[in-house]
């Protein structure tokens, strides 16, 4: 038996697919009426709305930008009027349809903002992942997010990767720091856009990470992605259901 909630990170560098896995994995989780989904884009580069085909209204930071507008104003004077008007804007913040909830960061914009968007952030999951089964969370590109442990509250790393050294380096410190700073101990790694087995085969050997699986480069994500069309009008095909077994692999890990 899962333990609840499951808060699967996405991690990696820049264009290996985050985003893209992210979307096909609350497209398969949310599959069942009966689960709670809560898909969160934490990267300030943003993008998981539109293969959720989620039309975003309002994000963290503007959530943020509207606290200090009323402190500046002097609306609210106490702490607990505070966090009760922030629950509120928390829950008007959330894009919802049927079992799935949708929750975006934003793009801060300013020195100094993007670490104070990601704190609130982090106590915005430990405040409400509690109602949901499952949260999904695709991360920005790189370490900053772990470090800060921002993921504190994950309980799987998902580590993405293509096939270059680069991809490969990156997924390699991540793991490290969030074993470090987040206690995270369940992660696997999903190679993508792979070329073919031989391609997998070569890759697999390189990395000392628990791999748990692979996808390979399919044009139906591309051309769905170039004309910006939910993943939820995909067709099954080969890479959801690569996904699938990646992701049952990963939770059933120990
Ligand atoms: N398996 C795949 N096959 C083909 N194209 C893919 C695949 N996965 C991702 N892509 C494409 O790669 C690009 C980057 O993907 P994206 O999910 O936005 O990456 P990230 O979120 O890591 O920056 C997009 O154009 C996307 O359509
Ligand atoms: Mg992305």
């Amino acid at each position: 038996m899962q333990e609840k909630p499951v808060i699967i990170a996405v991690c990696g560098k820049g264009g290996v697919g985050k985003t893209s896995i992210s979307a096909l994995m609350v497209r398969m989780l949310s599959e069942d009426p009966s689960r709670k989904i809560l898909a969160i884009d934490a990267d300030p580069a943003v993008g998981l709305s539109f293969p959720l085909g989620i039309t975003v209204k309002k994000t963290v930071d503007d959530i943020r930008n509207d606290l200090i507008r009323r402190l500046k104003n002097g609306e609210e004077s106490n702490k607990d009027e505070l966090i009760k008007s922030l629950d509120y804007e928390l829950f008007s913040a959330l894009e919802e349809r049927e079992n799935l909830a949708f929750l975006a960061i934003g793009r801060p914009e300013g020195d100094g903002c993007y670490c104070q968007v990601n704190a609130l952030l982090k106590d915005i999951i430990r405040g409400i992942a509690g109602n949901f089964d499952y949260v999904i969370i695709d991360g920005e590109a790189g370490v900053e997010q772990i470090s800060r442990r921002v993921m504190e509250m994950v309980t799987h790393l998902l580590l993405v990767s293509d096939a270059s050294l680069k991809g490969r380096t990156i997924v390699e410190t991540i793991k490290q720091v969030a074993r470090e700073k987040c206690a995270i101990n369940r992660s696997g790694l999903i190679f993508n856009k792979m070329r073919n087995q031989e391609e997998i085969d070569a890759v697999q050997a390189k990395t000392k990470l628990f791999t748990c699986g692979a996808i390979l480069e399919n044009d139906m994500i591309r051309n769905f992605d170039r004309e910006g069309r939910s993943f939820f009008d995909l067709h099954d095909n080969d890479t959801i259901t690569q996904l699938n077994t990646a992701i049952k692999t990963l939770l059933s890990s120990a």
